[in-house]
C-alpha cells in the first residue's frame, strides 16, 4: 500500500482522532514519528503516548509543524479553538500547502472556511468519517473546498480509503449520511447486543452469545457485500415456509424494526445538521 511522507496534525485526540491516526499508523500508510496531536488536557492524550506518538497541549505547535490537519475537536468548540488559532498564528507562505480536514458532523465548509478564513488561499475538506476506521472498515465521504486541488484529494482519498471506503460526495449529502455511517455504528452495536441478549434469554452464556451475535452481523454484512444481492433477496433465501426465521422476522415486523431503524438514520441526520448550524 502507498505510503504518505507528510506530517499529520490532529487537533483534539479524542475517540475520532484516535480512530483514523491510529489506523493510520497501524496500515502502515504513516509512522508514528509523523503524527503529532494537541488537546486542552495533556493527560488525555495517553493512548496516543502510548502508540508512540507525540503530543502536546498547544494547538498552533500541530498547526505550524503539520502538512495535513485534521480538525477533530466537537462542533461547539470549533469556533474559540479557530480563535485561539488565529490569535497565535504566525502567517507563513507554508500556510497555502497546508491541507485541512474537518471532522465535525454538521459544520458546513463555507463555517469551516469562515473560521478558518486567518489561513491564506485555505484548503479545506469536510469529511464525516467513523469510528469503525480504527479496524480498518470506515466508511467516510468527503467535499473538498475551494483551493483544494487534485493532488490534495488524491492524498486524503488515499488515507481515508485504507480504512475502509471513502467517497467524494456533493456537499449537501454529507448531512443525510451522517445519519447512516456516522450514528450506524452505535445502531448496529444495539442490534448486537439486542441479539446477544436473546441468545442469553435461551440460556446461551453471555460470552458465546455476544461473540456469535457478532459474527452473524458480520456474515450477513460481508454476504451483502460480496454477492452483491439485495437484503430483501438474502432474507428471503434463509425464510423457509413455515420455518423459524419466518416466524422471528414477523416479530421483527411487529416491533416496526425497519421503521424505527429509518427514523433513527433519518434523526440523527437532522440532528446532524442542527448542530451545526447551532454552533455557528
Ligand atoms: N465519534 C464518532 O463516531 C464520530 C463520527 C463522525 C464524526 N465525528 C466528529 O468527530 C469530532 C470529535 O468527536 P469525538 O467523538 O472524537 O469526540 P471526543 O472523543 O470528545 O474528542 C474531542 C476531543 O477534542 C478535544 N478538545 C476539546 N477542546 C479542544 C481544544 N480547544 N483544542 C483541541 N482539542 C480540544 C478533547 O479533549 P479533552 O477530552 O481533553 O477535553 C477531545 O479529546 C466531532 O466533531 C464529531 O462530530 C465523530
Amino acid at each position: 500500500m502507498a505510503k504518505l511522507d507528510e506530517k499529520i496534525g490532529f487537533i483534539g485526540g479524542g475517540n475520532m482522532a484516535f480512530a483514523i491516526g491510529s489506523g493510520l499508523i497501524n496500515r502502515g500508510i504513516v509512522k508514528t514519528g509523523q503524527v503529532f496531536v494537541s488537546g486542552p488536557n495533556i493527560e488525555n492524550l495517553q493512548r496516543w503516548r502510548d502508540i508512540g506518538v507525540a503530543t502536546t497541549d498547544d494547538n498552533n505547535e500541530v498547526l505550524n509543524k503539520s502538512d495535513i490537519i485534521f480538525i477533530c475537536v466537537k462542533p461547539h468548540i470549533l469556533a474559540p479553538c479557530a480563535e485561539q488559532l488565529r490569535n497565535n498564528h504566525v502567517r507563513t507562505i507554508k500556510d497555502m500547502e497546508k491541507l485541512f480536514v474537518s471532522v465535525l458532523a454538521g459544520v458546513c465548509l463555507k463555517d469551516l472556511e469562515e473560521q478558518f478564513s486567518f489561513i491564506d488561499r485555505l484548503k479545506m475538506i469536510r469529511t464525516m468519517p467513523n469510528t469503525p476506521m480504527q479496524v480498518g472498515e470506515g466508511c467516510t465521504v468527503y467535499t473538498p473546498g475551494s483551493y483544494v486541488v487534485q493532488q490534495d484529494l488524491e492524498k486524503v482519498h488515499l488515507m481515508l480509503n485504507s480504512l475502509g471506503i471513502a467517497q467524494q460526495v456533493p456537499e449537501s449529502m454529507i448531512d443525510c449520511v451522517t445519519g447512516v455511517s456516522g450514528c450506524g455504528p452505535a445502531f448496529v452495536y444495539t442490534i448486537i447486543e439486542a441479539l446477544a441478549d436473546g441468545a442469553v434469554k435461551n440460556g446461551v452464556p453471555r460470552q458465546m452469545a455476544l461473540q456469535f451475535a457478532t459474527q452473524t452481523v458480520l456474515g450477513a454484512a460481508k454476504t451483502v457485500l460480496v454477492t452483491g444481492k439485495h437484503p430483501a433477496i438474502l432474507r428471503d433465501e434463509v425464510c423457509s415456509p413455515g420455518g423459524a426465521t419466518i416466524v422471528g422476522v414477523h416479530e421483527l415486523e411487529k416491533g416496526n424494526l425497519r421503521s424505527t431503524i429509518i427514523n433513527a438514520v433519518e434523526k440523527s441526520s437532522q440532528r446532524s445538521a442542527e448542530l451545526g448550524r447551532k454552533n455557528k
